[in-house]
């Protein structure tokens, strides 16, 4: 078994960054299929990072769904043609691709160019493309001189290649469908539906988080650009003519006097803390409804402990705009690679269900007080698996004292809130260490138990993924039921009585 085992590792250990190690040691998630090399952009997740991920899940179904009353939902993976022909997916969801000449690399043309111009230090360049079309693209690219990465060869003519994953649907063929590159489409075509048998009335939100495909062209960044990963989509359905001064019991003073630090479209990287209130008055953002999305997502980064410095909103510029939006603010957060998008907020507008109706030949309006309308909508969209990249990147504590690098990750999101350890091998002391254990996970409390390597290595491991405390077992448990009590952040040990931790 090991002569197979061995290269299988060392090929996921990559050292990319103090998390990054963990990640690989740890297995938090890891290159999928990897036994045969690994496929780009899929990865499995391991035990301890499956919970994480799974906490921030969460953590967002309870900011984002209980918290407002939202409806959650579960839609079909797999979405018929007409479906993506109406949303505009199938003729506009594209990236532009160049591919190497000579050994047919493909290379995502703007990444190219966006890193190209980041060494060279030329910034007016790196915002330009953004705005640029696919022959400015292409012009760019040979002007820069930029050659494949991996041969050095001649790359190929700048095009759009559309991202989605194409299947069949029944024998002999079958109906040509997608697996879905968003949640959000079975929530637009389940909208009539859910409006008449729920009992809905404008404002409502309806909420779903799942998987989503994207045939990237190039992954990478490990979770940052994957062709398989979840996302937790919140659409809320407003009539845009209403400046609800409440919004699902949240009053508007509360929600608009929140600040949050915000690029301006025209604010090159300024960052500013503005608030809610001057971001709509100054028309950063397109409405109360969408100020309320910004202001849940605020809460959500502070309930799962991330750091205020780690993150801002950006205002897209309109060359960024995706063709339904009419303003989109994306969440970034910093990482090793720079900021990221973890988050896309976005104003719809009527476009997904005007399309749907038109389409389908089904009306979509629905009935507001006095007046018939189809709704528009108000997105957030985020991906869980980048949420838990930026997490961990931001969490990672190097620390030479201890003589080992640490998740500090807030209690929300750790994966265990305690470990459960006998001191040492000894019959006794595993007995009662496990009776411990037994009674706590039986009370619902997240434990993780373990008796192998010795007491410091397990502790070593513990502060690794973020275990909140350690309760060790030793001789004394066993006259008095007291453990002892190690907290992840300070180390220090304090004894108790088990009884009071339960
Ligand atoms: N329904 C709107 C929508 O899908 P998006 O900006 O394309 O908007 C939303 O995606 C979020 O989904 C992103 O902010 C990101 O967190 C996640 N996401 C998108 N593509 C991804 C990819 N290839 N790999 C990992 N996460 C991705």
């Amino acid at each position: 078994m090991l002569p197979i085992l061995l290269p299988f590792v060392i090929a996921m250990a990559k050292k990319e960054s103090a998390a990054s190690d963990i990640v690989a040691r740890r297995g938090l998630y890891y290159q999928a299929f990897g036994i045969y090399e690994g496929v780009a952009g899929f990865y499995d997740y391991g035990p301890v990072g499956l919970r994480i991920r799974r906490k921030l899940e969460a953590q967002w179904r309870n900011i984002f769904v209980n918290r407002t009353g939202a409806l959650e939902i579960e839609t079909s993976l797999i979405v018929p043609e007409i479906v993506l022909k109406a949303s505009g997916h199938i003729d506009t969801f594209t990236d532009p691709i160049t591919a190497c000449e000579t050994c047919k690399t493909p290379y995502r043309a703007d990444k190219l160019l966006e890193a190209h111009y980041e060494k060279k230090g030329m910034t007016k360049e790196l915002d330009s493309v953004k705005k640029m079309g696919i022959e400015h693209m292409d012009r760019a690219l040979r002007e820069a001189g930029i050659k494949c990465e991996k041969c050095g060869n001649k790359l190929g003519k700048v095009e759009k290649f559309n991202l989605l994953f194409k299947t069949q649907v029944g024998p002999y063929g079958g109906s040509s469908s997608y697996l879905r590159p968003e949640t959000t489409q079975g929530i637009y075509v389940d909208f009539p539906y859910l409006f008449k048998t729920q009992g809905m009335k404008l404002p409502c939100a309806v909420a779903q988080v799942g998987p989503a495909f994207r045939n990237e062209i190039s992954p990478r960044q490990q979770l940052v650009r994957v062709r398989e990963f979840t996302q937790m989509e919140y659409e809320m359905f407003i009539d845009p003519a209403e400046e609800p001064e409440e919004l699902f019991g949240y009053g508007m003073d509360e929600v608009l006097k929140t600040k949050i630090n915000f690029i301006r479209s025209d604010g090159g990287e300024k960052e500013e803390m503005l608030s809610l209130r001057e971001l709509l008055e100054e028309g950063n953002i397109p409405n109360r409804h969408f100020a309320f999305l910004l202001y849940l997502e605020e809460k959500l980064l502070n309930a799962i402990g991330m750091d205020r410095k780690a993150y801002r909103f950006r205002e897209l510029v309109k060359e960024e705009l995706p063709h339904y939006s009419r303003g989109n603010v994306d969440l970034e957060i910093r990482t090793g690679y720079g900021y990221i998008e973890v988050a896309g907020n976005a104003y719809r507008t009527d476009w997904d269900l005007s399309q749907h109706a038109k389409t389908s030949g089904n009306d979509l309006s629905v009935i507001n007080g006095e007046k018939r309308l189809v709704p528009h909508v108000v997105e957030a969209s985020m991906g869980s698996g980048r949420l838990m990249f930026a997490l961990l990147e931001n969490s990672c504590v190097e620390d030479a004292e201890r003589g080992w690098n640490w998740l500090r990750l807030d209690g929300s999101v750790a994966p265990y809130r305690y470990a459960v350890f006998p001191l040492q091998k000894d019959e006794k002391l595993i007995a009662k260490a496990k009776e411990i254990y037994r009674l706590m996970v039986e009370k619902d409390v997240d434990c993780y138990y373990s008796e192998t390597a010795s007491i410091g290595k397990r502790y070593a491991r513990a502060d690794e993924v973020g275990i909140r405390s350690c309760i060790t077992v030793d001789y004394t448990t066993l006259e008095d039921d007291t453990v002892t009590v190690r907290d992840r952040d300070t180390t220090k040990q304090v004894r108790k009585k088990f009884v009071d931790i339960l």
